[in-house]
């Protein structure tokens, strides 16, 4: 694309959005030393750069698992894992410091890159390392002496929060300290969300070897559960394996209160960008708890669904809508469920013909408002028309124009709107359009 191309504005307009929602959070990236050793990693140093220079503050955690095994091979010495977990002993340990330092000065020596023509061309990332990990050793497990394998014991938030603020990049290896002042060989996707957690970072994101987590019919799953997540994990499915050490830093930082965690395959090509500012993103977005509740509606959920709109309705917000007639349309219905209670709902009306979908009754119980419950949902919804292959959504609203607009849609009026739907005279409801 050139920078003559319409394509090219296009692209830069429609990110913006996201480079604003984007400016001044806190990202911790990880990958593993596959991608030290790569090609891939040089355009991973500029995309990173290209992050910083928009305002977002990254935390880099680089892995060294490969270095460390080319290193125990020249010494003729084979790696030892248990449970997925390095077995580290002396010469191990030797390996790991060689390792992480090497990547550490290797990545430096990336973003110091200047050159003019380059994409590095006037960056000046500043990068932070150093002993801002607190390790414990795993000790003897089933009889079994880990040595010098360590556990995350603290992170120091603190300091590391100061170099982000003057706009440096945090570089993380996985090697931590302890008190008795020995270094411990700490697994990187731990670190990564620990990290992530300790700083109350907004994103964790883990590049992936292979293809990611995908589908039956090989396609990269857009969204996750925790619940979902977890089973997978603990189903211990085939191509799991590959990635469950990053899936599972990616449910401990969304437990500990990290809102959203990505998993991309390092492979694609600007994946990051790609994921974080376009809709549709490329990887796998594992989601804060409260995506857990969402789900779709079952008949036994119609009476819940009734006490939740009937008031609304009543008041003129909703349409009313009888028992029968959600029965009927259940299917329709996706709801957010919290402690066995529904506390919000949205639906999905298709009019495949015209490729476009309502996006109705959008409701959300009067206690659980103004946290972006509804947000979601009808973000939730809009996807789902997007997968059904709908080119727009619409939404009849007495009362909530603004929440509509100040989510992208356009004022329209009733001659767009499919055959079949009218606007009812007494509700005289306002169309809003939002195109994909
Ligand atoms: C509209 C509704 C779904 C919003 O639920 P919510 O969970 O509070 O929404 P979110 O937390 O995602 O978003 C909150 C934001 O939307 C704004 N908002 C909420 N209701 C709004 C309304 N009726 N008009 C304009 N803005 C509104 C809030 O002020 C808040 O913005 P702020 O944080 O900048 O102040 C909820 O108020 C509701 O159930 N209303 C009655 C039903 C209805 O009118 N549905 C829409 C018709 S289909």
């Amino acid at each position: 694309m050139s920078e003559h191309s319409n394509d090219f504005v296009g692209f830069l307009r429609s990110s913006a959005p996201y480079i604003h929602a984007h400016r001044g959070r806190t990202f911790v990236i990880v990958f593993g030393g596959e991608a030290m050793a790569s090609r891939g990693i040089r355009t991973l140093v500029h995309d990173v750069a290209l992050l910083m220079s928009l305002g977002i503050r990254v935390v880099l955690v680089a892995g060294a698992r490969p270095q460390i095994d080319e290193r125990l091979a020249l010494r003729g010495l084979e790696p030892r894992f248990e449970g997925g977990l390095r077995v580290t002993d002396e010469a191990a340990m030797a390996c790991a410091k060689e390792a992480s330092g090497t990547n550490r000065v290797e990545l430096e020596a990336l973003f110091s890159t200047a050159l003019p023509n380059s994409p590095m061309a006037g960056a000046r990332v500043r990068v932070a390392t150093g002993n801002y990990l607190t390790a414990k050793p795993v000790g003897v497990i089933d009889g079994l002496d880990f040595k010098y394998t360590g556990r995350v014991r603290r992170v120091d938030h603190e300091a590391i929060r100061r170099h982000l603020e003057a706009g440096q990049l945090v570089l993380l290896t996985p090697i931590g300290y302890s008190a008795t002042g020995e270094a411990f060989n700490l697994s990187t996707p731990e670190v990564a969300s620990a990290a992530a957690v300790a700083l109350g970072a907004d994103k964790l994101i883990c590049l992936v070897e292979g293809k990611g987590l995908v589908d039956r019919g090989g396609a990269v799953r857009g969204e996750l559960s925790i619940a979902e997540a977890e089973r997978l994990l603990s189903s211990q499915k085939k191509g799991i394996a590959a990635i469950g050490r990053d899936l599972q830093a990616a449910v401990d930082a969304v437990r500990g209160g990290v809102r959203r965690a990505h998993i991309i395959p390092r492979r694609i090509e600007g994946g990051i960008l790609r994921e974080l500012f376009t809709r549709d993103g490329v990887g796998t977005l594992i989601s804060a708890e409260r995506f857990e509740g969402m789900r779709e509606a079952r008949l036994s959920d119609v009476p819940s669904i009734l006490e939740l709109i009937e008031p609304l309705a009543e008041s003129g917000q909703l349409v009313r809508r009888p028992k029968e007639m959600l029965e009927e349309h259940v299917d329709r219905f996706t709801v957010l469920e919290r402690d066995g209670m529904i506390v919000a709902c949205v639906a999905v009306y298709p009019y495949p013909q015209k490729k476009t979908a309502e996006i109705a009754c959008v409701a959300v119980h009067p206690n659980y408002r103004s946290s972006g419950r509804a947000g979601e949902l009808v973000e939730y919804a809009e996807r789902r028309a997007r997968e059904q292959g709908m080119t727009s959504v619409f939404v009849l609203t007495t009362q909530a124009e603004h929440f509509f607009r100040e989510r992208g849609y356009e004022p329209s009026s009733e001659k767009h709107l499919p055959s079949g739907k009218k606007v009812d005279p007494k509700r005289n409801s306002k169309v809003f359009v939002k195109r994909f």
